[in-house]
């Protein structure tokens, strides 16, 4: 059984007024624990108002959540249950970060939670340790943090809840290289540490191809596809028609493809565009 599933959800924002949106329209996919799920776009294509009816803080006009097979909405307690179990953590979310010290800042959703005081401060240097915040950080105010440390500790607030499906929208923006894969590693070794099921939503081909095992495509409010990296990077022209790139190795050999060159479609990593590339130079591939 999926871990969680969404089934024909749809989200009008302002809806029987004049500026009516229809931002999710029936959309379905089933995720399954251990699994990272990339989620991708053109701005507007209804992305985080997908992931925030995941974990139930927006409620769907039509459509359900099934989280281990539970209908999410179907009474407040299972809704209460659910935001602990699926961990959203928003856009830019250091701007969220409010209280007096990184430690209590971490370990406000645990409290929450109606913890043990030891088995929250547990949870707070297990978090800590995984976003890579040294521990004598968690006595100063999150206002005194870098850019990046700050992102990881907001990271680590939702991280600390131990959540079973952990959602992230757009962590790595405004990130430099570094702080990228930074969070990439950490986003990683969470999953493989924990078992969850991670989604991720990114404007960045690169990252997507890095970490998914499978990538929704949402193209103006509906599913375009949902499939493996490879099968959707395949589909550039597609793509291409939704405003969306391919990664810039998957670029490279569709080019060496509009040559004539009869190139594996839809390879997305540095290493098997490598090996690509070095058979069709064994084989002798010239243009037709
Ligand atoms: N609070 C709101 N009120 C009205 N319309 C909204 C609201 N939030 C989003 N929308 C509209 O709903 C649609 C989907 O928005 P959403 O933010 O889910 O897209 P997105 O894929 O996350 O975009 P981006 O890549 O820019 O973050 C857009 O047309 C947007 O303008
Ligand atoms: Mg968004």
């Amino acid at each position: 059984m999926p871990v969680l599933s969404a089934n024909s959800l749809c989200y009008t924002y302002g809806q029987g007024t004049p500026y009516e949106k229809h931002a999710v329209r029936g959309v379905s996919f089933a995720v399954e624990a251990g699994e990272i799920v990339g989620i991708i776009g053109h701005t507007g294509s209804g992305k985080s108002t997908l992931v925030q009816m995941l974990n139930g803080l927006l409620r769907p006009q039509s459509g359900t959540v099934l989280l281990n097979g539970e209908d999410i909405f179907a009474d407040p307690k299972r809704m209460r249950a659910c935001r602990f179990q699926v961990g959203l953590v928003f856009q830019y979310p250091e701007y969220q970060l409010f209280d007096e010290t990184v430690e209590k800042d971490i370990g406000f959703g645990p409290r929450n939670m109606d913890l043990p005081e030891d088995e929250i401060a547990r949870r707070v240097r297990r978090a800590a340790a995984v976003v890579g915040l040294p521990e004598e950080l968690l006595a100063q105010s999150p206002f005194d943090l870098s850019g990046g440390e700050k992102r990881r500790a907001a990271i680590a607030g939702v991280l600390a809840m131990e959540p079973r499906v952990l959602i992230l929208d757009e962590p790595t923006a405004g990130l430099d290289p570094r702080g990228r894969a930074t969070i990439l590693e950490m986003i990683r070794a969470y999953n493989r540490q924990s078992g969850a099921a991670v989604l991720f939503v990114s404007h960045n081909m690169e990252d997507v191809a890095a970490l998914s095992h499978r990538v929704l495509v949402l193209d103006h409010g509906t599913r375009a596809f949902f499939d493996t990296p490879r099968a959707v990077f395949a589909q550039s022209e597609a793509l291409a028609g939704m405003s969306l790139a391919v990664p810039a190795v998957t670029r490279i050999l569709d080019g060496l493809a509009g040559q004539g060159i009869a190139v594996t479609p839809g390879l997305y990593t540095v290493e098997d565009a490598a090996a690509e590339i070095l058979r069709l130079r064994k084989e002798g591939e010239r243009p037709a």
